[in-house]
């Protein structure tokens, strides 16, 4: 038995566009994910009817025995065209929030989880200093209407994703593809947004704020110093850009000279930002799905790494061959958790941690033994840390249930709970049993 500190928060995470559908109700105004087709064709405009079906999933939550809810709050519900206030909006997640406490269970907030209003999208969206801002201000509408009762907050989740996905690949909403000086730009402003609703959680909240950040282990795919440098270079464009600037303030020079030599000057970046951006949090929320095994790229290029599939992974705790992915082809590498956590502490300092997502797409329906196998060594690993003396706070899974994976669509499942998309009818699989008993334990039990 591996038991978890007292108080460990046992959680589920979602977002709003991913689960609630409902695109029109109650004066919703539209977000640029409305008319986003991803690869897959779908959209969010059903998804899982969350919207309609949130009783029936209060109590699925409370079935699980989870004692946190992560879920996101629908910008575009709340402030329908960016400016003007829809009461409907904030009616819905009072009761939602309501009806969690009443069940004992914690509502772990995120602000932005990437449904921007296309109003502001239109005035520019990230690209546009001024969207910053709006969302300070969003933030402080919702830390008053809501703060009373949600005392955990989360800001931005996942800004790397934003800028690589939206604005270089073309893969999320909004869409733009090639543009370096677009991504580096929003990253920043993103940044700059969370700093301000720090900021101005402080004058009025009495609970708990932090980011949400994904951040991925970086391994190089061999001694060669090539690869480690690589590496190193690579870690700096999805971790340090914004670890640094959350914990230290700065930029870290050798990503900034490279985005420098892409695009120009940064001279988005004006005095004190960094400042704003540092602004001292409560806790940090991780996003951890998988390691990235890294390559030289050589020549002259910009970009001098590539990522690699692994065979095998040399963490902290030993090699790891013959690597398993999950369908959505992502490695899966527990022990490069723990060397994440542990890196964190040393590098950045001794914030406690909630892991804020971490999960598995598998698509068994209900028996679900691979996503049982997933979470249990994911947890073995979060104890490691833990053991190792990193403050984790708690571990919520991604995801509650199966959802709208963005540009993939339905096709891939992530849930501890199944929907049968045809008749949204919910089933707790294997998975959410199981994860029901851990929680309940608030202990893993021995091996499988
Ligand atoms: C993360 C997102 C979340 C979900 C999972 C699978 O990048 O934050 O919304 O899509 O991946």
């Amino acid at each position: 038995m591996r038991r978890f500190p007292d108080g460990f928060m046992w959680g589920v995470s979602t977002s709003a566009f991913q689960i609630e559908g409902a695109l029109d109700a109650d004066g919703r105004g539209p977000s640029i994910w409305d008319d986003f087709f991803g690869e897959s064709g779908d959209t969010g405009a059903v998804a899982v009817d969350h919207y309609r079906r949130w009783p029936q999933d209060v109590q699925l939550l409370a079935q699980l025995n989870v004692n946190a809810y992560r879920f996101s709050l629908a910008w575009p519900r709340l402030f329908p065209d960016g400016r003007r206030r829809e009461q409907r909006g904030f009616d819905h997640y009072d009761r939602l929030i309501d009806a969690l406490l009443e069940r004992g269970i914690e509502p772990v907030v995120t602000l932005y989880h990437w449904d921007l209003p296309q109003a502001l999208e239109d005035d520019g969206g990230w690209r546009d200093r001024d969207t910053a801002a709006r969302f300070a201000d969003f933030a402080t509408d919702c830390y008053s209407a809501f703060g009373d009762r949600v005392k955990w907050w989360l800001t931005v989740n996942e800004p790397w994703i934003v800028g690589l996905l939206g604005y270089l690949h073309g893969l999320h909403a909004p869409g733009y593809r090639d543009d370096v000086f677009g991504e580096v730009t929003v990253f920043h402003h993103l940044l700059l947004a969370h700093g301000l609703a720090v900021a101005a959680y402080r004058a009025i909240g009495d609970g708990r704020i932090g980011a949400a950040p994904n951040l991925a282990p970086h391994y190089p795919a061999s001694d060669d110093p090539a690869d480690v440098a690589a590496s190193h270079a690579s870690d700096g464009y999805v971790n340090r850009w914004f670890l640094d600037a959350l914990f230290r303030g700065t930029y870290p020079d050798d990503m900034r000279e490279r985005y420098e030599a892409i695009v120009g000057p940064l001279d988005f970046v004006r005095d004190g930002d960094l400042a704003t951006i540092s602004e001292p949090t409560d806790y940090l929320g991780v996003n951890y799905y998988a390691p990235r095994v890294i390559q030289a790229v050589p020549g002259d290029t910009p970009w001098p790494w590539r990522v690699v599939v692994p065979e095998g992974i040399r963490t902290t705790g030993g090699f790891t061959g013959g690597v398993a992915h999950t369908e959505a082809g992502t490695p899966v590498v527990p022990a490069a958790f723990t060397d994440l956590l542990v890196r964190i502490r040393d590098d950045y300092g001794e914030i406690p941690i909630l892991i804020t997502e971490n999960g598995a797409v598998f698509s068994e329906p209900v028996h679900d033994a691979r996503r049982i196998e997933f979470v249990h060594d994911h947890l073995e690993a979060v104890h490691d840390a833990i053991e190792q003396g990193v403050p984790v706070l708690g571990y919520c899974h991604w995801s509650f249930l199966d959802n709208f994976e963005w540009a993939l669509g339905y096709a891939q499942r992530f849930g501890l709970v199944h929907v049968e998309y045809e008749t949204l009818a919910r089933t707790i699989k294997d998975s959410g049993r199981w994860y029901a008993r851990v929680a309940a334990a608030n202990a893993l039990p021995g091996p499988q």
